[in-house]
């Protein structure tokens, strides 16, 4: 498995193979690699000759000082998950690398050690709901990265989770508006054998923490049973509020019955396979997102 740090060694190695006639799969992470991530490498290898996971904290997409300082970073550990699981390339890049490098005679921010892009996305409806409105600025970055890494890579499919929905349905929409040519795959959540979707962020969860975690997933389940049976979206929300309630060391953030793909709320049960209960809850320190289709 070949490990780049630079853009310019990562496109030589891609245009040699892409003159070979390969396909090229692509799997964008921020490290703290575990099964969810190689799902997705699994996935690309299924479909692609030769798999590139790229592996960048990407500052610009935190709004939270702590959760960026706190994001655990082993890019040792990563790489001895990806070369078994048949990763060909690794792209593991410095902010500086990405960005550029900051000073006063390039007129970009010196007291930055990257250079913040001034461009901004802004996705509209899709972002001022959920993770965009909890997480100002978040899809703007995550925009950003994702464009810049598909503009270096320049792959024929990119694998993204379903466990950050939103997520897929930005980049799903900015693919579109800016035309890259790219299938775009949403793979299915994998979860831990107690239901909590599989995270980076769950290595920060205390024990006790992390013995309560389930609940999210729970609260989820009950609330599409609810659903099922014929409860109303404004009656589910009330439940899951008292859901979570009787659980102190929760701070649900939001809980929302959504359109799978609009992502706007609504007030009565969707075709099969369109309707979204998406969650967001503090536990402790540490944020948890999840969500299920159906
Ligand atoms: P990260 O949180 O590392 O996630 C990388 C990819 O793994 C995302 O597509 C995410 O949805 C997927 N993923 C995470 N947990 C999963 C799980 N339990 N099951 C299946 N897939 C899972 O998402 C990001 O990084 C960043 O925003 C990024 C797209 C890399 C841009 O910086």
């Amino acid at each position: 498995m070949h490990i780049f740090h630079s853009i310019a060694d990562l496109r030589s190695y891609l245009r040699l193979q892409r003159q070979q006639g390969k396909t090229v799969g692509f799997v964008p992470t921020m490290g703290a690699l575990h099964e969810g991530h190689l799902s997705l490498i699994e996935a690309s290898k299924a479909q692609n000759d030769l798999s590139v996971c790229s592996i960048f904290v990407n500052p610009i997409q935190f709004n939270n000082p702590d959760d960026l300082a706190r994001y655990p970073r082993t890019l040792e550990a990563d790489c001895a998950m990806l070369a078994p699981a048949g990763c060909d390339a690794v792209f593991a890049p410095s902010a500086e690398e990405m960005y550029g490098k900051a000073n006063a005679s390039n007129g970009l921010e010196p007291s930055n050690a990257y250079n913040k892009p001034i461009l901004k996305f802004d996705f509209g409806p899709l972002e001022h709901v959920m993770e965009g409105q909890f997480r100002p600025g978040h899809f703007n970055g995550v925009g950003i990265v994702v464009s810049k890494l598909f503009n270096i890579v320049q792959p024929d499919r990119t694998y993204f989770g379903q466990k950050d929905l939103q997520q897929v349905a930005v980049v799903r929409r900015m693919m579109i508006d800016l035309g890259f040519q790219i299938e775009l795959h949403s793979c299915p959540t994998l979860r831990e054998s107690d239901g909590l979707a599989m995270s980076s962020r769950n290595r920060n969860l205390m024990a006790e923490e992390r013995a309560i975690a389930p609940h999210i997933f729970k609260g989820l389940t009950l609330a599409k049973t609810l659903l099922l049976s014929g409860h109303t979206p404004a009656e589910v929300k009330r439940e899951i509020a008292a859901h979570f309630e009787q659980q102190p060391s929760f701070r649900l953030e939001y809980f929302e019955i959504v359109d799978a793909h609009s992502l706007q709320t609504i007030e009565a049960m969707a075709d099969a396979g369109q309707t979204a209960l998406c969650i967001a809850a503090h536990l402790g320190k540490v944020r948890l997102i999840d969500n299920v289709v159906f």
